[in-house]
């Protein structure tokens, strides 16, 4: 089938099928943590930019997201039962240096992904962040109104908006996650490992807070959202507020490592880098209220993030 420029081949035995999803950022941290988590249950088919993967058990398509013609032909041609929008500017260092880009991929895109959602009536789970307050409140609810200290959090409330006006019905899912990375794109979780396992000292804030998930339970959570037809802005994070220095400590412990190479070290010490809120923490009250379960303390999903290790996870995106 070719359309808009978009061209794919569906050989699945129709009676054999599981749903699909399809998850633009086909190859960021969240999407490939999003498919290992998902791919028992449903095809994934991973919408790639500029780098594309081969990876078996996936279906990899380019997908340029400023063309509506390659978005419908898309959603057309995969019919998938949702897509996750995790595409994006991550950088906040990035951001600030082309505002424009930022902007161009964070907002417009966004809303472009969640117009073609909306002209096929396919759900979307819009990807937003725990990026968008000034961080002088802890556990923050969906209810507060944003204050982005930078252009990575303005970009990503804006983003919000223009998704909601496209689409009213998107899933946004505030978040802050850590799973297992590829060899080009590491999480902060593979950053603590890798320094504590070649005995580097590593640094982290402890002055920064935060309320981290693992992805497989982002994952678990935003499904159990979904299937119970939920729409707005959820925080899905996890339910224990820590800094970056106590998370890396955990690491630690929960994989049996030295800590003595972590350092205890200052957000406050370092001036020159992008304005950040110091506390970014979210309160997962609605969420757990909605699902009528807690995500669970942050000790229990690095214990599960070791255990995907011992399942090949680590070593099978590691290898991209
Ligand atoms: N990582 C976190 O802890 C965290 C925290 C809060 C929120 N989030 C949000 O979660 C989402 C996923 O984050 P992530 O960490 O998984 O991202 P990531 O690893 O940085 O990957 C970003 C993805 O976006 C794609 N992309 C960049 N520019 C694009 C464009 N112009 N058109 C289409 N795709 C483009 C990249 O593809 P190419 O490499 O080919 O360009 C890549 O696949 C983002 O919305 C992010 O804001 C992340």
């Amino acid at each position: 089938m070719i359309n808009g420029g978009y061209s794919v081949t569906d050989n699945r035995n129709p009676t054999l099928a599981k749903p699909r999803i399809l998850i633009t950022g086909g190859s960021g941290l969240l999407a490939l943590n999003w498919f290992a988590a998902a791919r028992d249950s449903y095809d994934v088919v991973l919408a790639f930019h500029e780098r594309t993967l081969d990876i078996p058990g996936a279906t990899g398509c380019k997908l340029a997201l400023d063309s509506m013609d390659q978005l419908l032909a898309a959603l057309d041609a995969h019919a998938p039962e949702f897509v996750v929008h995790a595409a994006g500017c991550t950088s906040v260092e990035g951001c600030e240096k082309a505002p424009n880009l930022a902007h161009h991929v964070n907002v417009v895109l966004a809303a472009n992904v969640a117009a073609a959602c909306k002209a096929r009536g396919v759900p979307l789970v819009h990807i937003s962040t725990d990026h968008l307050f000034a961080g002088h409140e802890a556990m923050v609810s969906e209810e507060v109104p944003v204050a982005p200290l930078n252009i990575y959090g303005k970009t990503k409330a804006e983003a919000e908006l223009r998704v909601a006006e496209a689409c009213p019905e998107a899933l946004v899912i505030r978040t802050n996650f850590y799973g297992w990375g590829t060899s080009y794109r590491r999480s902060f979780s593979d950053v603590i490992v890798d320094a504590l396992r070649q005995k580097r000292p590593i640094t982290l804030f402890d002055d920064v807070h935060y309320t981290p998930i693992l992805a497989e339970s982002l994952v678990d959570t935003v499904h159990g959202l979904l299937a119970r037809k939920a729409s707005g802005v959820f925080n899905v994070v996890g339910s224990e507020r820590l800094t970056k220095h106590r998370f890396g400590q955990l690491v630690a412990e929960v994989f049996g490592l030295d800590a003595a190479p972590i350092r205890r070290g200052a957000l406050s010490d370092l001036p020159d880098l992008v304005k950040r809120p110091r506390d970014m923490s979210l309160s997962s009250r609605k969420v757990s209220a909605f699902l009528g379960r807690d995500p669970g303390p942050v000790s229990e999903h690095l214990y599960r993030l070791s255990l995907q290790a011992q399942r090949g996870l680590a070593l099978e995106l590691g290898k991209l």
